[in-house]
């Protein structure tokens, strides 16, 4: 309660942070200090490590705030709500890993949805109006004809479980304000998140082996896995590999300030999506070939066969996260790649 009065009296600005300790989660604590908010962690560390907790610390100079628990238990994560006035929330909490939910859809859906719909109850019931959803690029699935999505795309039948359980948790939202809730909450559809901090203090640390490009392409380069194959190379693109929109995990940390930033001048309630990409493709060859010139090092890889699900082309339509939140990402892929190398050999030498 002390605690409560005092955030009031100082206009201290809480953020819950589910799954802060996670990837985009830490990169998005960082952005909030810097914005002059107060983050608070909520993460059990299952897929995350504490000595996050340590590069958040350095790099912020501040004591970070993090309360140690699983969002998919109701009475733990309520005394969270009752611990801090909240101002928004932002909630990453979710497995994301396509192929193991293919392998255990129950594992995906239980925890990915009772964490939203926890974190959506709560919200409701101690006035935390501002949510922000983590949503993906996957719910557009394969776009027919151009490649550039908007917001208005067609949503197609996701291709696995975790796709799914992030469209299940759109349609929860948007049922939710539907029955007049007063909750605004804005579902950001991220497209492909890479790099790390630039002090090399946070960044990817993937439990097990790595499934998406870029922590591939590092760890190889480290010598951690022996080989890169390159999913397909028969696609109807340039190079023939796969494009997508790759985007800095610090230019997708600070959309989620701006998306909260903006959700606090809303007078209704409201549900909306987001893109949150850079509007460039970038194909796996091109990703290869700058990881080589930034490293100054010559990579290990061979084609291979595609890969079940993969998407040819996507990238975003950018104009309304450009309009609506003013913001656009100020990093390029180099950038990206630059920062995850340097990331890579941090980790090494530690
Ligand atoms: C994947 C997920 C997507 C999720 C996103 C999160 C699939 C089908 N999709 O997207 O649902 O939201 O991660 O970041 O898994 N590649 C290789 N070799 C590799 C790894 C990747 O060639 O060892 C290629 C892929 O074929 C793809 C590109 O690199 O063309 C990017 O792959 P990845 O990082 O896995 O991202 P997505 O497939 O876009």
């Amino acid at each position: 309660m002390i605690s409560r009065i005092f955030e009031i009296m100082n206009d201290v600005k809480h953020i819950l942070v589910t799954g802060g300790a996670g990837y985009i989660g830490s990169h998005t604590v960082v952005e909030l200090y810097e914005n002059g908010y107060i983050p608070v962690i909520v993460d059990d560390f299952r897929n995350s490590h504490l000595s996050v907790i340590n590069g958040l610390e350095k790099i912020t100079g501040q004591k970070i705030i993090y309360r140690k628990l699983d969002v998919c238990d109701y009475k733990a994560f309520e005394k969270v709500f009752i611990e801090f006035s909240f101002v928004g929330a932002i909630h990453f909490a979710a497995y994301k890993a396509v192929g193991e939910s293919v392998q255990s859809p129950l594992k995906y859906y239980k925890n990915n949805l009772l964490a939203l719909i926890n974190c959506l109850e709560l919200a409701e019931k101690y006035h935390v109006e501002n949510i922000v959803f983590s949503s993906s690029c996957t719910v557009y699935g394969e776009p027919t004809g151009v490649k550039t999505v908007t917001e208005e795309s067609k949503i197609q039948p996701a291709s696995s479980p975790y796709g799914n359980s992030k469209q299940i948790g759109e349609e929860i939202i948007d049922d939710l304000i539907k029955s007049g809730s007063s909750l605004k909450i804005l579902k950001l559809r991220y497209f492909n998140p890479v790099g790390a901090h630039e002090t090399g203090l946070i960044g990817e640390l993937p439990i097990g082996k790595p499934t998406n490009l870029l922590p591939f392409v590092t760890q190889t380069a480290i010598g951690k896995l022996d080989e890169l194959t390159v999913f397909g190379n028969d696609y109807n693109t340039p190079d023939g590999t796969c494009i997508r929109d790759y985007i800095h995990v610090c230019d997708l940390a600070l959309a989620h300030v701006k998306s909260i930033e903006w959700l606090e001048n809303q007078p209704n309630s409201l549900s909306d999506s987001i893109n949150i990409g850079t509007g460039k493709g970038t194909s796996v060859l091109e990703i290869i070939h700058t990881f080589e010139k930034v490293s100054e090092s010559s990579l290990n890889w061979k084609f291979g066969d595609r890969r079940d699900g993969d998407i040819e082309e996507i990238y975003a339509n950018v104009d309304k996260s450009w309009k609506l939140l003013k913001w656009k990402p100020t990093k390029t892929v180099k950038d990206a790649i630059f920062d995850a190398w340097n990331w890579e050999l941090k980790l090494n030498n530690d």
